[in-house]
């Protein structure tokens, strides 16, 4: 991983934060981003503690302004850096599970553009430099949807992101040496299980680095 520059949404904690640090362990510069400020100077630490270096990009994709600091990514990463080698959107906001009828319009909105519009726009500003970088890998998650009474708000992302990747994979099949990953993962103990399934037994699950090494064995150099 030595010269590869990769950038990983949801890095504050979790699996995003575990990507970060094995990446960087095999000598990745990650560029990670999440909203709080303190779990991304965690990230750090941990990846300063197997000797690197990170870039930090705080940012809220529910926030109003959100939309014109996406699109601000890629141009910013590639006037920096001028490649990216791999991304990592980890970022999910946790979403109550709701009846279809009683999902209030806050949390809809909310759901729709930090778990669907995001890596949308995210998409939107990286493929240009993912796809000029050779060998560029690009890894999305199925999220945990259930298809059971109160997952809508969860299955309708699933679905969503899911049949938009596919899109995506296909139009740039032919034009780029880019591989675009949507993977089911491991379930993993973390804040966004533990929210979803309190009553689980953590014991069985993995840990969050353990989930990142099965990820990032899918790169394809
Ligand atoms: N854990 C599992 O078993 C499992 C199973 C299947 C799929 N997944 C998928 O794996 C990915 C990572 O989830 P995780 O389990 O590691 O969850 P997690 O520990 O709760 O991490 C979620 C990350 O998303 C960030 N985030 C949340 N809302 C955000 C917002 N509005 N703007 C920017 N960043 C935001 C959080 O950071 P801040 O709060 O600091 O912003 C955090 O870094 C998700 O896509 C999830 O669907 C997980």
């Amino acid at each position: 991983m030595q010269n590869k520059i990769a950038f990983i949404t949801g890095a504050s904690r979790g699996i995003g934060q575990a990507c970060a640090v094995a990446l960087a362990q095999a000598g990745a510069h990650c560029i990670i981003s999440a909203r709080t400020q303190m779990g991304l100077m965690q990230t750090d630490d941990l990846i300063q503690s197997v000797g690197e270096k990170a870039t930090l990009l705080p940012l809220d994709l529910g926030s109003q302004d959100a939309c014109k600091q996406i699109d601000l990514i890629g141009p910013s990463i590639a006037a920096q850096f001028k490649r990216l080698d791999i991304f990592i959107h980890a970022a999910f906001q946790y979403v109550p599970l709701t009846p279809v009828t009683q999902i209030t319009d806050v949390a809809w909105d909310k759901n729709i553009q930090v778990n669907l519009s995001s890596p949308w726009r995210l998409i939107r500003t990286l493929s240009p430099l993912l796809s000029a970088t050779k060998n560029a890998n690009a890894f999305f998650f199925q999220p945990m949807a259930s298809y059971l009474p109160f997952w809508s708000p969860v299955t309708a992302i699933h679905a969503a992101l899911g049949a938009m990747i596919q899109s995506w994979q296909q139009e740039i099949a032919q034009l780029s040496s880019l591989q675009i990953h949507y993977l089911p993962l491991s379930p993993t103990n973390t804040l966004l299980r533990q929210s979803f399934f309190p009553a689980e037994n953590k014991q069985t699950l993995n840990t969050p680095a353990q989930t990142a090494k099965e990820i990032i064995a899918h790169i394809i150099h």
